[in-house]
């Protein structure tokens, strides 16, 4: 009788550890004193990140923050929370921080803080080959496209009114091209490095795009959640490193001062 509460208590001892451990192991990287820092994305934006065919989340940004992070000399784990999911993982400290092409904006400060900016993008319009359209303004009585609540929808927002339902909004930027596509939309507007790379892998596709100089110079940042000066510095530290030794300029092919 007694060998068996012995036993008992020994089983417990290691199940109530088993707990603890696997507790600690299942924690996040959220807590910034690992090394491991974990990343929100929205991987459905080539060349910028996306996935590639092995299910690996890829592309510039990607190989950005992985110089930043050995510049800096801490470890990346990737997600892949898609677009509108990725602000409150930020917000609410699910992740540590964010890669996603993000526009540095007064909005978003509001709720954000932003490293200094490692890349710059402007919105450029897309039609088919055989469209009228050869300005923004042209747009005004058209139906178009965009990423719901990227700075390309806000642009939109400016032409066409903030409720209007003219506008387009999808979950994704390749959803918003199909859009236009299928002829629901006459139109989309998005990053330059999206929108041409899709031109460039879809030859077959009759295309054009359009720039339009009332579009402004957007600058991307990593997002961090608002007050973690922790992280904010640490990705600033290493932004600073791979401006200053050329790596930043090699992986964007643009020089950013
Ligand atoms: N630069 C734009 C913005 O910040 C679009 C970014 C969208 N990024 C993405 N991975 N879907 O609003």
């Amino acid at each position: 009788m007694r060998n068996l509460k012995k036993y008992w208590s020994v089983a417990f001892l290691c199940l109530t550890l088993g707990l603890v451990l696997a507790a600690c192991g299942s924690s996040t990287g959220s807590d910034s004193s690992g090394d491991k820092l974990v990343v929100a994305t929205d991987a459905t934006y080539a060349p910028m990140e996306y996935m590639d065919d092995n299910g690996n989340i890829v592309g510039i940004d990607i190989d950005i923050v992985d110089a930043i992070a050995e510049a800096a000399g801490f470890e990346v784990e990737y997600k892949n929370y898609g677009w509108e999911p990725l602000f409150a993982a930020v917000e609410n400290g699910e992740v540590d921080f964010a890669v996603s092409s993000i526009t540095i904006t007064d909005d978003r400060k509001e709720s954000f803080d932003f490293t200094d900016p490692y890349f710059v993008a402007n919105q450029v319009i897309l039609v088919p080959a055989d469209s009228d359209v050869e300005s923004f303004e042209d747009l005004k009585d058209k139906r178009v496209s965009v990423q719901i609540n990227t700075t390309g929808h806000e642009v939109v927002k400016g032409l066409l009114g903030n409720t209007s339902s003219d506008i387009v909004a999808t979950e994704t930027m390749p959803l918003a091209i199909t859009e236009m596509l299928n002829g629901n939309a006459d139109a989309s507007v998005g990053d330059n490095s999206v929108v041409l790379e899709y031109v460039k892998n879809n030859p077959d596709v009759e295309l054009k795009t359009i720039e339009d100089d009332s579009f402004e110079k957007e600058f991307y940042g990593l997002m961090v959640q608002k007050g973690n000066s922790e992280i904010l510095d640490l990705l600033n530290e290493g932004i600073q490193k791979i401006k200053e030794d050329g790596t930043l300029k090699e992986l964007t092919g643009i020089d950013i001062e």
